[in-house]
């Protein structure tokens, strides 16, 4: 089967096995059979954080997982719920419909419901995290359903336990999200507070929300139109001495203090002072608008993609002496 319409980077995959999951009882026939549930398996949301092989002699699970509701509400909080198959930004534009604000900064963000909490998806002063009640998952090992708070799910910046210790373990089958009855605006993000303010605009959930897609669209590039993953590489943080030394060679470094006590350097700065914004490497490229975002310039296979990584990340180790990290899954 092709995956080439189901991963935004558009690579020309070919999977061995397709499951296309819409209901739960399908993972315990799965789990059932011996033949099936010994491959190697991908699970697959929006295929928005992902660059994959030409050839995945592997089962791929497409979740189509559909369905979201409000569960309940106290003095504090809504609680919804949305099935892992939904699509993120589908999902966030209900909740605001619905005057349950929250998740705003988070708009026109790729990818699924299911996804948001692997990587914990963050932009503009936001984190899934922050609103983030629990989840159930699936567990191949033990065949159960399982409900995970947010303590179990370790997240961090990009990162959770379904990246590590239950990485090929878990499959997220629903989110489960607290909003904030008491809604405040999160403009710390400079760019979104000065747009807010220079349309003379009363920051709600909805504006705030329309602020952000402006923003994004001015910077992202469409994964309909050119094969991408969002950012390609994770923001460095750095000690506060390494900063230092730093900012005596490169006193334009942008940096951001963190609650750590180190810094976190844009990483897109990086690789522009690098050159490598707008160029290419085979039919891989650096992105004209935003280095961080590695493009496909049509054709492009995950080796090339690879190729182009390793070359981005190599120049910025010589010259800054600062490693990068890979954001997306390679499989
Ligand atoms: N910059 C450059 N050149 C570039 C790109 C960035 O100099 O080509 C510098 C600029 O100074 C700019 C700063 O870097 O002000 C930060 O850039 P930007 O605001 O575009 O954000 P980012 O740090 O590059 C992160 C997230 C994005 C998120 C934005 C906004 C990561 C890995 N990326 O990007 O998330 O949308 O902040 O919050 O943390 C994603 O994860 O896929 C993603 C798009």
């Amino acid at each position: 089967a092709s995956l080439q319409k189901l991963n935004t980077f558009g690579i020309a995959a070919q999977a061995r096995w397709l499951l296309i999951l819409t209901e739960n009882a399908q993972l315990q026939t799965l789990r059932q059979d011996a033949a099936l549930s010994a491959l190697p398996r991908l699970i697959l949301g929006g295929g928005s954080n992902l660059v994959l092989s030409d050839q995945l002699d592997a089962l791929v699970i497409h979740v189509c997982l559909t369905g979201r509701k409000l569960l309940a509400e106290d003095d504090n909080f809504f609680y919804v719920q949305a099935a892992a198959g939904e699509n993120w930004h589908a999902f966030v534009q209900w909740t605001l419909a619905h005057g349950w604000g929250g998740l705003e900064n988070l708009s026109l963000i790729p990818g699924t419901v299911g996804a948001a909490p692997i990587q914990n998806i963050g932009a503009y002063g936001a984190e899934m995290q922050d609103y983030f009640h629990s989840l159930q998952a699936f567990d191949f090992e033990t065949g159960n359903i399982v409900t995970l708070d947010k303590a179990d799910c370790q997240f961090a910046y990009r990162d959770s336990v379904f990246k590590h210790a239950y990485r090929d373990r878990m499959l997220i089958l629903k989110v489960s999200f607290a909003l904030p009855r008491q809604w405040q605006p999160k403009l710390d993000y400079a760019d979104l507070a000065a747009r807010l303010q220079q349309q003379g605009i009363v920051p709600t959930p909805q504006a705030v929300s329309t602020a952000v897609i402006a923003i994004r669209q001015s910077k992202l590039p469409d994964p309909a139109e050119i094969g991408n993953a969002g950012s390609f590489f994770k923001n460095p943080v750095v000690s506060a001495a390494q900063r230092a030394v730093l900012l005596q060679t490169y006193p334009r470094l942008v940096s951001y203090a963190q609650p750590s006590g180190g810094f976190k350097l844009a990483a897109g700065w990086l690789i522009e002072q690098c050159g490598w914004k707008g160029r290419s490497l085979g039919r891989a490229g650096v992105y004209e608008k935003q280095a961080l975002v590695l493009v496909n310039r049509g054709g492009a296979t995950g080796a090339e993609v690879r190729t182009l990584a390793q070359a981005v990340q190599a120049d910025v180790l010589q010259k800054f002496g600062v490693q990068l990290d890979i954001e997306p899954v390679f499989f």
